[in-house]
């Protein structure tokens, strides 16, 4: 596997013909995409995060109903006013960048095979359902239960450390929030989902500069498997989000988080909450960073739809998703990537 960078330095001194090789062009495979390709002009709701923590009774009740409004929509949403110092977030991803500068032989220490590798360095993964690469490098790795992080660049470990300690109390409280917005007592997502014990994944992409833009990908079409994402990133455009059978740009300052909802949230509300489609494309002059953390359930814990949406309706609302626990969940989805390798 190579990374990006490698096969830039490898076609002399970077793609002098500007055409990419054809395993990155996107376009021919492009399965997922919704009926309109269309980008159109509306932009995601914005929830101001201290009126959460430290509004009003009546403040705090109009945004928990906000909430649960964009969780239901869009499954997107901007959070401002969150407390997590900006100085913090920009060296996160100044710090990530500098792990993406490090040398191929030093990030390859980290290569990862599996889903569940407690740190995976990657390039160009295999598109689930085809043979198509994809125009970004990645590092992930586990920061909860236990915390792992490269020991490279120096102070990446300190910094993620606290990073992922900020940015889990504004997940915590988000939590809250959700479950009260479905009519649930506030610590119920926490509690449900084992969060003392749960997952919390964090990555980093890096999208290098592409000369084709137009064909290549960032990232295809997905959903994301957690609870709830929380993502930065460095000022570049390129995230869009698909609502309503179109693709719409998310813009966000560079001090506001980008959140949305996961699979496991889906399910646990039944389906009103929407795990929503989104894709990164890629750009001919700018490279994009981008810092997503993952909050999921513990992985021993059975998710299925909370018996307490249920119950008053069971015959016109039905539980939609089996149970199964997060951990069958993912070497599900491990599995359907071992599949498309090797087929
Ligand atoms: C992701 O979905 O994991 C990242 C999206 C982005 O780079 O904005
Ligand atoms: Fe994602």
């Amino acid at each position: 596997m190579i990374s990006i960078k490698q096969l830039l330095a490898q076609t002399s001194g970077g793609l002098t013909s500007n055409i990419i090789p054809t395993a990155y062009n996107f376009t021919p495979n492009n399965i997922h995409l919704p009926v309109s390709d269309e980008v159109f002009e509306d932009s995601i709701p914005t929830i101001d995060f201290s009126l959460l923590t430290s509004g009003t009774p009546e403040q705090r009740s109009k945004i928990v109903n906000d909430l649960g409004k964009a969780c239901q929509d869009w499954g997107f949403f901007v959070v401002i006013n969150h407390g997590v110092p900006e100085s913090l977030m920009k060296v996160m991803i100044e710090t990530c960048g500098e792990f993406f500068k490090l040398t191929e032989e030093e990030k390859q220490e980290y290569a990862g095979k599996h889903i569940l590798d407690p740190i995976f360095y990657g390039t160009s993964i295999n598109g689930a359902a085809t043979q198509v690469l994809f125009w970004r490098d990645f590092i992930k790795f586990f920061v909860h239960p236990k915390f792992h992080c490269p020991s490279k660049p120096i102070g990446f470990r300190e910094i993620s450390m606290e990073y992922s300690k900020r940015t889990w109390e504004v997940a915590r409280e988000l939590m809250k929030g959700i479950s009260m917005s479905l009519g649930l007592e506030e610590g119920y997502v926490e509690k449900a989902m084992n969060l003392e014990s749960g997952l919390q994944l964090m990555a980093a992409n890096l999208y290098p500069p592409c000369s084709q833009p137009e064909v290549a990908i960032g990232l295809p079409p997905h959903s994301d498997h957690g609870l709830l994402t929380l993502l930065i990133h460095n000022g570049i455009c390129g995230l869009q989000v698909q609502h309503k059978e179109k693709w719409v740009d998310v813009y966000s300052n560079s001090n506001a988080f980008v959140v949305n909802i996961g699979n496991h949230m889906e399910i646990l509300s039944n389906g009103k909450y929407k795990s929503a489609f989104h894709r990164a494309l890629v750009n001919g002059t700018d490279t994009r960073i981008s810092i997503p953390v993952l909050y999921g359930p513990a992985l021993e814990t059975v998710v299925s739809p909370a018996p307490e949406l249920l119950v008053d309706n069971e015959t016109s609302n039905p539980p939609a998703y089996a149970g199964m626990t997060y951990r069958e969940y993912l070497e599900m989805l491990q599995a359907r990537i071992n599949a498309k390798i090797h087929n």
